[in-house]
């Protein structure tokens, strides 16, 4: 169940509904009885803790990761989402909406972008890869969810750690606040 808030490609096809995590997943729940994997904008662990709590059986997390020393994310993409500028959800790249920190390639292309993927992955190629080998982050396209800027420069198993026991924290605090409800 991937919200807007998802970094690169939005998973479904058509690719323009614009739902956000939660209300996908209360509208899916709704529908489907089957366990629900809720991604998009989760990055640590009070989020994780909102899309338990809404129903979800998992929690995927993906830009938290692109900073860990084991991503293969390169120095450009790491600075871009260390950084906060915010994102873009755009066809510019690939033809396909995806979402990826703003930038001039972005912003130059996306009115007049197509829906034609992967044709239009075909035609950007060389120039993303010449934009990767010179480290160009105006061009290069720099996938990303919403909330970046949480991302953290550590080992993949310490974020995994540090996410779960923070979602742990925050649920204990949601039950003792709502014991004060009456
Ligand atoms: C660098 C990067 C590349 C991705 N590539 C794809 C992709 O090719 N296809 C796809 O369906 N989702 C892709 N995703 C989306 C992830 O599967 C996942 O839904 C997303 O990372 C969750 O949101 P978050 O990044 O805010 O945690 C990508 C995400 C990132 C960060």
């Amino acid at each position: 169940v991937q919200g807007t808030e998802a970094g690169g490609h939005r998973g479904g096809l058509p690719d323009d509904d614009d739902y956000g995590v939660l209300p996908l997943l209360r509208l899916t729940a709704a529908r489907c009885d089957r366990p629900l994997v809720a991604a998009g904008g989760l990055v640590d662990g009070p989020a994780v803790a909102a899309v338990l709590a809404a129903g979800a059986a998992a929690a995927q997390l993906g830009t938290a990761f692109l900073r860990c020393p084991e991503a293969g994310s390169s120095p450009m993409h790491r600075a871009a989402v260390a950084g906060a500028t915010p994102t873009a959800l755009t066809r510019s790249y690939t033809g396909k909406r995806a979402r990826g920190v703003a930038n001039d390639f972005l912003r130059q292309h996306d009115a007049v972008a197509p829906r034609g993927y992967p044709q239009v992955l075909h035609l950007t190629r060389p120039l993303l890869a010449a934009a990767r080998r010179d480290g160009d982050a105006s061009v290069a396209n720099l996938w990303a969810g919403q909330a970046h800027p949480l991302a953290r420069d550590l080992p993949a198993a310490q974020v995994v750690a540090e996410v779960s026991a923070d979602a742990r924290a925050a649920l204990a605090t949601v039950v003792a606040r709502s014991a004060r409800w009456g």
